[in-house]
């Protein structure tokens, strides 16, 4: 309860109550002090006069002579002023002589050393040596009324000054507790607009004792805290404008992210369009080439073929006429049936040739351009592959040597087989054999368990060692626009890897020569088969 009191409270009732001890403390003690000294005057004056009394009597202190001093006493105590109200003289047995007011019954003399109190009257006994010998004794009653009331107007006077002054203090506390109270609330109201968040709140310092030093320090204080302030509300502003300029940037890019995620998509559909085509086309140029190779081997037969039925046709005509005219003898017969049975033998070799080269070039143009499994044997299928192929490498005196193990019998896609020996062979014509005097190629196969491997090796210009990893990416060529569209190896890798099963690898030095590695399973993984309107067209 104390803790809630308010300090203006504290400090009044803590003034008050060092007031009312203070005023207390000084109450009793100048009573005190007043009656201890109206005590010791007492005694002083009883003394006096005792002794006084006494130097009088003495004298007279006979039983004769003692009436002489009935007039001095009486004047002793009638006067107005006189604080002595009564005497009496004893002679030990009885009382020899009276002046003034004494009570019927003597009173009991009192002991001015033992007073505690100051009574109205005291009753003082003294003795005397009366008649010389006998013990007399004087009583008399010292009054004290005017030094009571003296003691007391002097203790209420005292009272009420030391009133006045600690009344005075306590105003000029409760004063001070009320200006002290009234700064306090100033400091207070300016502590609660400071926590209310007005910074610009001050105390006015109109005084130089602590509680000024206190706003002095409060004010510094309020102004460090709106400096800080100030410069919060300026940063948390820029926060806000950097961040809001960083959200319409990044609104912004996202923007541009979006478009150009846009428009690379298109370029990406674009060149997957154009790899379409391009593996298309690659796969056209290697059909036109076997055209070519088609028409360059059937040459040779069928010119052989027309040069054997031109030169019987001709004999035929020379023996005709011959005929007509009857001279042909028996043995010229038989020479021209003998000729023309070598010239017809020669043609139908040159024929049974050509018909035997359409028919695997006809083989090879389905397998090349459908995707059809069957069964085949390698070598014979690398074979025609490679006469199909002449007559883009014979003009290049490129040599090709075969090691090929004979009972080789896949059951796979030859058409993906052709197409990979194919770009090897092209490869070669187009990177490998630049400058190279003797062009060799060299092309072996081997079991191994169920799989064979296949090496196509050349003694070409090699290939750089940082060329190598990216060499199966789509679209790296060393000869772009001039002949390369970097996808011969790429269809490669997808042909060897994805439909024949195998495995492909490639090792290069450079100035000695490549050797392309595969690891073909015999029986090749089971695809869906697709079926091509063009290898209806060629089987027709
Ligand atoms: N036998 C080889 N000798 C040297 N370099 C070769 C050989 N085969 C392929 N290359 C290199 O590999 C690259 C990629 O070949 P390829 O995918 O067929 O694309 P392209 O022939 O269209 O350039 C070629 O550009 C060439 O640099
Ligand atoms: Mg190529």
């Amino acid at each position: 309860m104390f803790k809630s009191w308010s300090l203006k409270l504290k400090i009044t009732l803590f003034g008050l109550s060092l007031m009312t001890a203070v005023l207390g403390v000084l109450i009793w003690s100048m009573a005190h002090f007043i009656r201890e000294s109206t005590l010791s005057q007492v005694r002083l004056s009883l003394s006096e006069t005792s002794q006084l009394l006494n130097l009088a009597i003495v004298p007279y202190a006979t039983d004769t002579q003692v009436h002489i001093l009935q007039d001095y006493l009486n004047e002793l105590v009638g006067s107005h002023s006189s604080l002595i109200k009564y005497i009496i003289i004893s002679n030990g047995q009885k009382i020899m002589l009276k002046a003034g007011n004494v009570p019927l019954t003597l009173p009991a003399p009192q002991n001015p050393d033992n007073l505690k109190v100051v009574p109205d009257i005291i009753h003082v006994r003294q003795r005397i040596l009366f008649n010389t010998d006998d013990i007399g004794y004087l009583q008399y009653g010292y009054q004290t009324t005017d030094m009571t009331l003296y003691r007391a107007a002097l203790i209420r006077n005292a009272s009420l000054g030391l009133f006045l002054v600690l009344t005075l203090a306590l105003l000029s506390i409760t004063l001070l507790g009320h200006r002290l109270g009234q700064r306090l609330r100033n400091l207070n109201a300016a502590f609660m607009d400071i926590a209310n968040g007005d910074y610009s709140r001050r105390v006015p310092i109109d005084n130089h004792d602590e509680l000024s030093r206190l706003a002095i320090l409060f004010n510094r204080m309020t102004d460090a805290v709106e400096e800080r302030w100030r410069a919060l509300l300026a940063s948390r502003a820029e926060t806000q404008s950097l961040n809001s300029s960083l959200e319409k940037n990044v609104e912004q890019r996202t923007q541009q992210l979006r478009e150009a995620n846009r428009s690379l998509q298109n370029v990406v559909d674009e060149l997957q369009r154009a790899q379409k085509q391009l593996v298309q086309s690659e796969k056209l140029a290697a059909l036109g080439q076997l055209v070519a190779g088609v028409a360059h081997e059937l040459g040779t037969p069928l010119g052989n073929a027309l040069l054997i039925a031109t030169s019987i046709e001709e004999q035929d005509r020379s023996f005709q006429s011959r005929a007509e005219t009857g001279n042909i003898s028996r043995i010229e017969f038989m020479s021209l049936l003998d000729t023309h049975q070598q010239s017809l033998d020669l043609l139908v070799r040159s024929l049974n040739r050509a018909a035997s080269l359409i028919s695997s070039f006809k083989q090879i143009a389905v397998d090349q351009i459908s995707d059809q499994r069957r069964s085949f044997p390698l070598e014979r299928t690398i074979h025609e592959t490679i006469t199909s192929m002449e007559p883009t490498y014979r003009k290049f005196h490129v040599r090709i040597s075969l090691d090929i193990e004979s009972d080789i019998l896949m059951d796979s896609y030859p058409g993906a087989l052709i197409q990979i020996f194919s770009n090897f062979i092209n490869n070669t014509v187009l990177h490998a054999f630049d400058h190279i005097i003797e062009p060799n190629i060299h092309i072996a196969a081997h079991r191994q368990g169920d799989q064979v491997m296949i090496t196509f090796t050349d003694n070409g210009t090699g290939i750089p060692q940082e060329n190598l990893k990216r060499l199966f990416e789509p679209f790296f060529t060393t000869r772009m626009g001039n002949g390369g569209t970097g996808l011969g190896l790429h269809i490669c890798y997808n042909l060897v890897t994805a439909t024949l099963g195998g495995e492909i690898s490639v090792a290069s030095t450079l100035g000695q020569g490549t050797t392309f590695t595969l690891i073909l399973p015999l029986i090749a993984p089971r695809h869906a088969e697709k079926s091509l309107s063009v290898v209806q067209q060629i089987e027709s």
